[in-house]
């Protein structure tokens, strides 16, 4: 802990991802861009865990030869080129019209894994992207969920993630007022045509034994997405899947949950290596993501950051915004005297 008064942090305007927030906001509809930086009742969740960050010092140690310092790693027994993939996020097309094809292009130069919300603007099967794993919100709607299942597998997804955080509407008083109804010039091309509202895809019934049904129909791995609790994530093992994504879904469904970064480390001594240990919220440069692996996530997921991207420069706005995470995870790892991902842990965490 610091002990600075984060209320009085400044904005930073010089910080390179602040400056291409600054220029998407210059060219998205107002609607669009509250509904992409909204959070949950009076938003403290989103601010909870962005202090978590804030908050968090780093304990280098010095004169350990940092000439090469490697981000690869790997996940679900897979190379990766760095611990990065892009959270699911709703309808890119709000925000520039090439829209996830937009992502995945940004994308496509970095590979990262692309995750294809449920509620893309763009068919599954139709984006291309070296890494494509495909979100699904459990519905009561068996069939529907099957059929998800099966676009996932058939569109080449790697993975799927399953969002288990919003059996009801969240508190969206902020999204309401930004959008109060889905956009009609937008497609959910996913999703049955008949329902267009934002909430219609909950499911207050959904319970353990509905999710093994799910993880059982899947032949790729499955995540659970929305995990605060080490019992759900070790339950979410003992489902079947393969891993889990501590999240609080940006802060955007429920103001009185804690910071994704503060329940880290529970779940990661929960679940230990054996599962893929993935977090999300608040995290907006590679210092963040340095933070977060040394609280024990394996990787993270990047939300607005990636949309603000979008806004600015449609896919040369996402490779940039990848790039600086990149170069700074790399700049941070080398100012902690740590070239590779497995190197990081809580010995860096000031106190530990
Ligand atoms: C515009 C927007 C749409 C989102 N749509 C979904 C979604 O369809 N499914 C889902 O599981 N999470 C969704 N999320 C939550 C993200 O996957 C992620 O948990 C969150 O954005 C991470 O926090 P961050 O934005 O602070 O990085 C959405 C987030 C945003 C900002």
């Amino acid at each position: 802990m610091t002990g600075i008064p984060v209320a009085e942090t400044p904005d930073r305007e010089f910080l390179p991802l602040e400056l291409i927030k600054a220029a998407g906001k210059q060219r998205t509809d107002a609607g669009a861009w509250a509904y992409l930086n909204a959070a949950a009742g009076d938003g403290r969740a989103a601010k909870r865990s962005r202090e978590a960050y804030l908050q968090t010092t780093l304990l280098p140690r010095v004169c350990r030869d940092v000439s090469v310092v490697d981000l690869t790693t790997r996940w679900l027994g897979k190379d990766m080129s760095s611990p990065f993939a892009i959270a699911p996020m709703a309808s890119h097309e709000l925000f520039d019209a090439s829209g996830e094809q937009g992502t995945a292009e940004g994308a496509g130069n970095s590979d990262v894994p692309l995750i294809l919300s449920m509620e893309t603007s763009q068919p599954w099967s139709s984006i291309e992207v070296e890494r494509k794993w495909c979100q699904i919100s459990p519905q009561q709607d068996d069939g529907l969920v099957r059929s998800l299942i099966e676009a996932a597998e058939e569109a080449g997804a790697e993975a799927i993630i399953l969002t288990l955080d919003t059996p009801v509407p969240g508190m969206r008083y902020e999204q309401r007022r930004a959008l109060p109804e889905f956009p009609t010039h937008i497609n959910r091309p996913m999703l049955p045509t008949s329902n267009v509202r934002w909430d219609a895809y909950t499911w207050a019934g959904l319970d353990w034994s509905a999710v093994e049904v799910i993880v059982d129909y899947a032949n790729i791995p499955v995540l659970g997405k929305g995990v605060l609790h080490p019992d759900d994530a070790l339950r979410c093992s003992d489902s079947g899947m393969s891993g889990v994504v501590v999240s609080n879904h940006g802060g955007r469904n429920f103001d009185a949950l804690p910071a994704p970064l503060s329940q880290l480390p529970s779940i990661a001594d929960a679940v230990g290596d054996q599962d893929l240990v993935l977090v999300d919220g608040g995290i907006r440069s590679g210092s963040d993501v340095l933070v977060a692996l040394a609280h024990g996530a394996h990787g993270v997921l990047i939300g607005r950051p990636v949309l603000w991207g979008l806004s600015a420069a449609g896919p040369s706005g996402v490779a940039e915004v990848l790039s600086i995470f990149r170069e700074e995870l790399e700049q941070a790892m080398a100012l902690c005297g740590v070239c590779e991902i497995t190197d990081i842990n809580r010995s860096l965490l000031v106190g530990d």
